[in-house]
């Protein structure tokens, strides 16, 4: 029986991202059959697949360490008893029509062999025939017994994919094609947040009916009881809540989402700070958390409008993932000097703050997969981070070059993490500079390690000085015009000296 495999699933099995095996299917060397990959081909196209090192039990252990309490945005879980044994059980159907088909294969082959022995002694046919079949029946009763048989690659793929069956079923959106993986103990929703597609829901909670969707095939099942019940005509119609659900086999959704930033509604939460941390002599971080059953929702890149009790407001990017709308994250910096008093500078954990918003554009090209620049100038770093983050959870761009300016008064912060990033995939470039005179001489200096840019995106964050002569050093070295984004944040963030 032909194995087919969809993309995410032909990824985790050979240990390398979508986007290579997209990049495989593109150039023609993996053929695909509605969507679907063959598990021979993929074996052809990646050697090098480790058969001795099985990254799905690997990936189960990871699950594990993570439900160790670290930080509530990555703790994760098994899934329940009830949900395993319900994957379980939808496979053995497979396993049965599998074995079925297996034992009608050996019934077949029996008698074939017992045909060919009885032509074999068949007088009326010449002696170089009765030779022949004679070797065809000693190929056929020569078979090892299954006792003997090495399993094949393919067979060692087929089981693998059997196992990710159950620990991570894959969940295909219509009408976008988005797919993801829905592991561990996540819902559906969880699921769709934490790999970055931005779904249309509302509490998270059970309660409002915001993530209502359609099951076009496979099956789900309730990991608590809503609060807020579906109508017979919705459940008729196949309605579930993405909240409340996960996924039992593999899924085909009907759901909303959100395409744009202006498609996203407009919010205010009150949220509490969770921690405070200096990243360095210029910027703390600011950490505050939503309620659990109320996340602010956003765009990677995007800004959002903090304000405190005592009446002071201020717009900053926000520096986290929009895959935990539960733990933002923003660049604080620090007062230049005593006259420049900060409130934001003073807050402590427990107080509160109301986030509202988000604001901005400075947001992903969805359709895109091309090589991506991305460029920040100090605190600059907090919306490009945020950007990183999410096109690291979508997996979509071919190669990710950052480059890092700090003026000559501030400090990188967070360069073990982008340090970090280059180690972890092999398609990262970092690059840090300090950023000193002119701020077209550094972009020139990108220019020269990057010849040919015309394949390029960019996203570009920093004051306006630093923003504009990026824009016109790059597209005069053959970025289109197009593809370059920019985000233009008050010089107060940057303590960058004109000239
Ligand atoms: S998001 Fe409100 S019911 Fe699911």
């Amino acid at each position: 029986m032909t194995q087919l495999l969809n993309v995410s699933r032909a990824a985790r099995l050979a240990g390398v991202s979508r986007h290579e095996i997209q990049n495989k299917i593109g150039s023609g060397q993996l053929e695909t059959f509605e969507g679907e990959v063959k598990i021979t081909d993929l074996l052809r196209v990646f050697p090098q697949i480790d058969l001795d090192r099985d990254p799905t039990f690997e990936h189960l252990e990871k699950i594990k360490a993570n439900a160790q309490p670290k930080f509530p945005w990555q703790q994760n879980e098994l899934p329940s008893v009830e949900v395993l044994l319900r994957r379980v059980q939808t496979l053995t159907g497979l396993l049965v029509q599998t074995k079925s088909k297996l034992d009608r294969n050996v019934e077949l082959l029996e008698n074939v062999t017992r045909d060919v022995a009885d032509l074999s002694q068949e007088k009326s046919l010449s002696a170089n025939a009765r030779d022949r079949i004679s070797s065809l029946h000693q190929v056929l009763t020569e078979r090892p017994d299954a006792g003997d048989l090495q399993p094949n690659d393919a067979a060692i793929l087929f089981t693998r994919n059997l196992l990710l069956h159950i620990i991570a079923p894959n969940v295909q959106f219509i009408p976008s094609g988005h797919e993801f993986l829905v592991e561990g103990g996540d819902t559906v929703l969880d699921g769709a947040i934490r790999s970055g597609l931005n779904v249309t829901y509302g509490c998270n909670d059970a309660s409002c009916g915001g993530c209502k969707a359609r099951v076009i095939s496979g099956q789900v099942v309730e990991t608590r009881s809503p609060n807020c019940k579906l109508s017979d005509h919705e459940k008729q119609m196949g309605y579930t809540l993405m909240c409340c659900n996960t996924a039992v086999t593999d899924l085909v959704l009907e759901a909303a989402e959100i395409n744009s930033p202006a498609q996203l509604p407009g919010q205010s939460v009150e949220t509490v700070v969770a921690g405070t941390q200096e990243l360095s002599d210029d910027m703390s971080l600011l950490h505050l958390k939503t309620p659990k059953s109320q996340n602010f929702r956003f765009f990677a890149g995007q800004s959002a409008t903090l304000a405190l009790n005592g009446g002071a407001r201020t717009t900053f990017p926000i520096a986290s993932c929009p895959c935990d709308g539960e733990n933002l994250h923003f660049h604080v910096p620090k007062p230049r000097d005593e006259q420049h008093y900060d409130e934001f500078h003073d807050l402590q954990r427990g107080d509160s703050v109301t986030v509202s918003g988000p604001v901005g554009d400075f947001v992903l090209r969805d359709d895109s997969t091309n090589p991506t620049l991305f460029i920040a100038c100090d605190g600059g770093f907090a919306p490009v981070k945020s950007l990183i983050e999410h096109a690291i959870s979508i997996d979509k761009i071919e190669a990710y070059h950052l480059y890092r300016f700090a003026s000559p008064d501030m400090t990188a912060y967070y360069d073990n993490l982008c340090r970090s990033w280059r180690d972890a995939f092999d398609n990262f470039n970092y690059t840090e500079r300090e950023l000193s005179g002119d701020p077209a001489a550094a972009m020139s200096a990108i220019a020269d390690d990057l010849p040919d840019l015309s394949r390029f995106d960019a996203y570009v964050a920093g004051p306006r000085m630093f923003a504009e002569a990026t824009k016109r050093t790059l597209v005069e070295n053959g970025l289109p015009a197009d593809r370059l984004s920019f985000e233009i944040l008050p010089d107060r963030e940057f303590h960058l000296k004109a000239g």
